[in-house]
């Protein structure tokens, strides 16, 4: 007898007289019916025992929670709700579940609660759903990446700069924290530290990712980052995962381009493959939207909105434009927003994002040509002299999915605007000598992939989009 997974034994049309399964019991109904579940897809596979002539004490056993191995035959089913089920002729349990203490009950958990058990919050079928998601979406952005010609580069994790200039950088250290070395102006000698000089946990894999690009052309990094900045908001985590492609030969148009068709290429990916697991978020969704006031429900189901977005075109704005539509908007005349918009040079908040795509807008949207101001010391400044080719690609539910540029490619002004934000030519002269030998016009972007996984799955909350999610305050598991 072969081993096979639920979602195999699921798809066949004609009985089998032996088949075997392993899985974990989600319930277990009138002592007859087990829902066996093994990861392999959001459905349960019916298991029919024979109660009157089974062991008491093996019945006992079967609990929600516990690991069993499963031999029958696969028949056409007797009762609604499933093609096929398996009438059981052998239960051995592989593992006993407690089931006054199992945290997973078969009931609704709260988020909270399940983020309290992450280590079991994928035995439900939101968090199984969406964590199958997340793998597929991995798949397909490699696959895109793969079928375009970009090769995969692998950033450091432990640097001495920090990209982005931001300061929110988590130190890598392993100094006596007791009796550390000082220097002569009594403060911690990093140059005793175990790499010789200061360093962190990288921000960004941008600067790395340049210097491939200028030699291999196309190039992505896809790895973990981190920030210390302390925002504890449904959309930040300490550690996330970020997707940064860079290419050589390319201006910001094409980077806008660039980063729409992947995008787009993604999301259409899950919605081929991943149809199913879609449906159940959809559905889940849906009964949420029930328990809202009108005002705050979706006007969309979730795959209306994954299909919208693969079926439209991005609309692209310049940052100059946005501030005109938000200075006169409503909620700015009438002091509704936190942060009042008076003139050009604002920095914008989640608050103005989130007008111009959800209500202005109402799809996603490209905005373009910040002010330099604003924005990271790389960035190519425009002829305006003010402005950089910046993009940043906001999202309806989610605000910034991308932030991207144009790279400052030329050697004078580089130094210059490193010189402005007093950042060390020394720290950074590998990536100063990009611009002494053969630069060029070169261009790339930051997805947050946790931010992308949200979107797809319609999760409000990116702590429930990472198998275990590092913020302010909480490292468990
Ligand atoms: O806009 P950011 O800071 O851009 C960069 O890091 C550039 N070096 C990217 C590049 O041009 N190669 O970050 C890029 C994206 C954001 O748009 C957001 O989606 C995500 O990373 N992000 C976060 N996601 C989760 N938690 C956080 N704390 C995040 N900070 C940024
Ligand atoms: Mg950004």
């Amino acid at each position: 007898m072969q081993l096979r997974t639920v979602s195999e034994l699921l798809s066949q049309n004609i009985s089998i007289p032996e088949v075997e399964v392993k899985g974990w019991v989600r319930t277990f109904r009138a002592n007859r019916f087990i829902a066996l579940n093994d990861g392999s897809t959001i459905n349960n596979i019916q298991c029919v025992v024979d109660f009157e002539n089974t062991d008491e004490a093996l019945l006992k056993r079967i609990t929600t929670g516990a690991a069993m191995h499963i031999k029958g035959e696969l028949v056409e089913s007797q009762g609604k709700g499933q093609k096929v089920e398996i009438n059981v002729s052998s239960i051995e349990i592989l593992g006993d579940s407690d089931p006054e203490t199992f945290p997973i009950q078969p009931k609704k958990h709260s988020f909270e609660f399940l983020r309290e058990n992450a280590h079991l919050r994928t035995r439900t079928n939101t968090f199984s759903a969406v964590m199958r998601l997340r793998s597929a979406l991995s798949f397909a952005i490699h696959k895109y990446f793969n079928e375009n010609g970009f090769y995969y580069m692998h950033a450091p994790i432990i640097t001495g700069s920090d990209a982005e200039g931001a300061g929110e950088m988590f130190r890598v250290t392993n100094l006596d924290d007791k009796n550390p070395p000082l220097n002569d102006e009594g403060r911690v000698d990093y140059k005793e530290d175990f790499f010789g000089k200061e360093t962190n946990l990288t921000v960004s894999g941008q600067l790395e990712a340049e210097t491939y690009a200028m030699s291999l052309g196309k190039v992505y990094t896809f790895g973990p980052t981190f920030r210390a900045e302390n925002s504890n908001t449904s959309r930040h985590l300490s550690e996330f995962w970020m997707i940064e492609p860079e290419v050589a030969f390319m201006d910001l148009a094409g980077n806008m381009d660039l980063a729409e068709d992947f995008m787009k290429s993604v999301l259409s990916y899950v919605l081929e493959n991943n149809h199913e697991d879609l449906e159940f978020l959809d559905k889940r969704l849906q009964d949420e939207d029930k328990t809202k006031p009108q005002a705050e429900r979706n006007d969309m189901s979730l795959i209306e909105k994954l299909k919208f977005v693969t079926e439209n075109n991005f609309k692209r704005v310049s940052y100059t434009e946005a501030i005109d539509i938000l200075r006169s908007c409503k909620p700015n005349k009438k002091k509704k927003f936190k942060y009042i918009i008076n003139e050009w040079g604002a920095d914008l908040q989640s608050e103005h994002e989130r007008f111009l795509v959800e209500k202005h807008f109402k799809c996603p949207v490209i905005l373009f040509d910040y002010p330099a101001n604003i924005k990271a010391f790389y960035m190519r400044l425009n002829e305006d002299g003010k402005t950089v080719r910046a993009m940043d690609i906001l999202f309806p539910g989610i605000g910034e999915m991308v932030g991207g540029s144009q790279r400052e490619e030329r050697l004078d002004v580089l130094k210059e605007k490193m010189k402005a934000l007093d950042i060390d030519e020394k720290e950074l002269w590998w990536y100063l000598d990009l611009r002494k030998y053969g630069t060029a016009v070169h261009s790339g972007f930051g997805l947050g992939f946790e931010r992308l996984v949200m979107f797809a799955t319609g999760m409000s909350n990116i702590r429930d989009v990472i198998p275990f999610p590092r913020t302010p305050q909480n490292a468990e598991f």
